[in-house]
C-alpha cells in the first residue's frame, strides 16, 4: 500500500540531521513501500525543488559514504514541501488538498511527524483533527510524536488527554531514540533469547545495576532548551528510564507492543516512591564549571547537567537490588552502559577481601563501542593462586558486517510505518515515568536539598557522587 510521511517542522535540525538521511537509507537499502512520499511542512516558504537541494546538501553530510548520487536522483523525486503554520486552521485544509493531489487513488497510510516546538503539540494534533487528517477509513493514520512529552507529570496527562480526542492511542507512536539503537534491542535478545543468563537475573546473584549515559559535549548553544529541563527531564525521564525497564522487565508472552509494553510499565509500578527526605541521601546532583558562562545561561541558574539516582524495584526478582541512574553533560567521554555488578562469591578462598573488583560483572555496552564483556576471574599462570580480572569481550563492529549500526531513527520510522508500536511508549508508561521524576524535581527545589555540586569538565561527576557511592560499600564502573 502506498505510504505518506508527513514531517511538521520541517525545516528544523531534527529533519535534515535524522529524518530524512534516515527515510533516505530506508529507501537506499529497499526498506521503504514502493513509492512512499515525503512532505515537509513549515513556516518558511519554500518550493519543492529549493527544499529537495538544501536537503541534498545536508544528507549529503550526515550520511557521509553511503551517499549515492544516483539512489538520490530517485530519491528526491519523492520529497515534496507544503507551507504551512501550526497556528491556521486554514494551512490545515490546503495540506489535506495537497496530499490529495500526489497521492494514488485509493488505500494510503500515512504517518505525520511532529518533530515541532514541543509547545506546539497540543494544537498541530488538534488541527490535524479538525481537518479531518485523521480519518482513516482510506488507509491507517498515525502520528509519531518527538520527545519530550510533557515537562511534568500534568503537562504529560493533558498532551494525553489532548492526543486522545484526535488519535487512538494505537495511532500514536511516543518516540524516544534510545529503543532504536542496535544494542537495547539486543538487550532483550541477549536477556530472552539465551537460557544462560536468566537464572542469574535476579536479587539471589545481582548485587546492583548501574546504568549510566555519558556525554563528552557541553551543553553549548542549546542553553535555551536545556534551562528548561536539565539532565533529570532531558535524559532521566525517558532514556535512562527506558533502559532500566527493559533490563528488569519479566519477559513478555510474545514480542507484541501491548504486551511487552505491559511488561516495562509493572517496572514502573514497583518503582518505590521516594518522599523528599530519601532523595536528600538516594541522589547527587552537579552542574559542570563553566555552565553559567554558555551563552543565554542566567548567572545564577541551578540547573543541574548531572546526576545520579538510586532507585528501588519493590518485586519478587528485585528486592534489594539497587538501580543507580547516572547521566551528564561535560563528562570524560560519551559513553552508554548497563553494568549488572555480581555479588561476591559466597565464601572467598582466594584473593584480597576488597568486595568490588573480585565479583564479576556483565558490562552491556550500548554506544559507542556497541558490545557486551563479561568480567571474570582466572588465574594468573605461574603463580600459585593468585588471581586477576579476565573478559570475554564481544563487539558488534568486528560482527557487523558492512552495514555497521544503522541509525535508530531508521528502526522506529519504519516500525511506525508498519504500525509496530513495540518500541514506542504508551501513555501510561510516560506517565509513570513522570510520576517518578516530578517528586525528585520537587524535592531539589526544597531548601533543605543537598547543594548543586560543582564538578571539572571532562570528569565523571562531582567528587561527592564518587564518595557517596563508597559509602554504599560500591563503585562505579568508570570506563571509557
Ligand atoms: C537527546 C537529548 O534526547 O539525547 C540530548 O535531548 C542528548 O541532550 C541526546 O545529547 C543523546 O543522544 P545520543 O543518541 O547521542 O546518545
Amino acid at each position: 500500500m502506498a505510504h505518506t510521511i508527513v514531517i511538521f517542522g520541517a525545516s528544523g535540525d531534527l529533519t535534515s540531521r535524522k529524518l530524512i538521511p534516515a527515510i533516505y537509507r530506508l529507501f537506499q537499502k529497499k526498506r521503504l513501500p514502493e513509492g512512499t512520499q515525503i512532505v515537509g511542512v513549515s513556516r518558511s516558504a519554500f518550493e519543492h525543488e529549493a527544499w529537495r537541494e538544501q536537503l541534498e546538501v545536508t544528507t549529503k553530510k550526515y550520511v557521509g559514504d553511503a551517499f549515492n548520487d544516483s539512489v538520490w536522483g530517485a530519491f528526491r523525486e519523492q520529497i515534496f514541501y507544503q507551507p504551512g503554520d501550526i497556528q491556521e486552521e486554514s494551512d490545515f485544509h490546503k495540506l489535506a488538498d495537497f496530499l490529495k493531489s500526489i497521492e494514488p487513488e485509493g488505500p494510503v497510510e500515512r504517518v505525520y511527524y511532529l518533530s515541532t516546538k514541543p509547545q506546539l503539540y497540543e494544537k498541530a494534533i488538534a488541527q490535524l483533527g479538525a481537518a479531518g487528517l485523521n480519518d482513516d477509513s482510506d488507509g491507517d493514520r498515525r502520528v509519531i510524536i518527538e520527545k519530550p512529552f510533557g515537562t511534568d507529570l500534568a503537562s504529560a496527562k493533558a498532551l494525553n488527554i489532548a492526543t486522545h480526542r484526535v488519535f487512538r492511542e494505537d495511532q500514536v507512536y511516543r518516540i524516544d531514540h534510545y529503543l532504536g539503537k542496535e544494542t537495547v534491542q539486543n538487550l532483550f535478545v541477549l536477556r530472552f533469547a539465551n537460557s544462560i543468563f536468566e537464572p542469574l537475573w535476579n536479587r539471589h546473584f545481582i548485587d546492583h545495576v548501574q546504568i549510566t549515559v555519558a556525554e563528552e559535549v557541553p551543553v553549548g548553544r542549546r542553553a535555551g532548551y536545556y534551562e528548561t529541563a536539565g539532565v533529570l527531564r532531558d535524559m532521566v525521564q525517558n532514556h535512562l528510564l527506558q533502559l532500566m525497564m527493559i533490563t528488569a522487565m519479566e519477559p513478555p508472552a510474545r514480542f507484541d507492543a501491548d504486551l511487552v509494553r505491559d511488561e516495562k510499565v509493572k517496572v514502573l509500578h514497583s518503582v518505590r516512591p521516594k518522599t523528599g527526605g530519601d532523595f536528600a541521601s538516594e541522589s547527587v546532583r552537579g552542574q559542570y564549571e563553566g555552565y553559567l558562562q554558555e551563552e543565554g545561561v542566567p548567572k545564577n541558574s541551578q540547573t543541574e547537567t548531572f546526576t545520579a539516582v538510586k532507585l528501588h524495584v519493590d518485586n519478587w526478582r528485585w528486592q534489594g537490588v539497587p538501580f543507580y541512574l547516572r547521566s551528564g553533560k561535560a563528562m570524560s567521554c560519551r559513553t552508554t552502559q548497563i553494568v549488572i555488578q555480581f555479588k561476591e562469591a559466597p565464601h572467598l578462598l582466594l584473593g584480597s577481601k576488597t568486595r568490588i573488583p573480585t565479583a564479576n560483572q556483565l558490562v552491556i555496552q550500548v554506544q559507542p563501542a556497541e558490545g557486551i564483556q563479561l568480567h571474570f576471574q582466572t588465574k594468573v599462570p605461574d603463580t600459585e593462586l593468585k588471581t586477576k580480572l579476565s573478559s570475554l569481550d564481544f563487539r558488534f563492529q568486528q560482527d557487523g558486517g558492512q552495514e555497521g549500526m544503522p541509525d535508530s531513527y531508521q528502526r522506529l520510522l519504519l516500525d511506525a510505518m508498519n504500525g509496530d508500536a513495540s518500541l514506542f511508549a504508551r501513555s501510561d508508561e510516560v506517565e509513570l515515568a513522570w510520576g517518578i521524576i516530578d517528586p525528585l524535581l520537587a524535592a531539589w527545589r526544597s531548601p533543605a536539598s543537598p547543594p548543586l555540586q560543582v564538578y571539572p569538565q571532562g570528569e565523571w561527576g562531582p567528587q561527592e557522587c564518587t564518595q557517596w557511592m563508597t559509602e554504599q560499600g560500591r563503585q562505579w564502573f568508570d570506563v571509557c
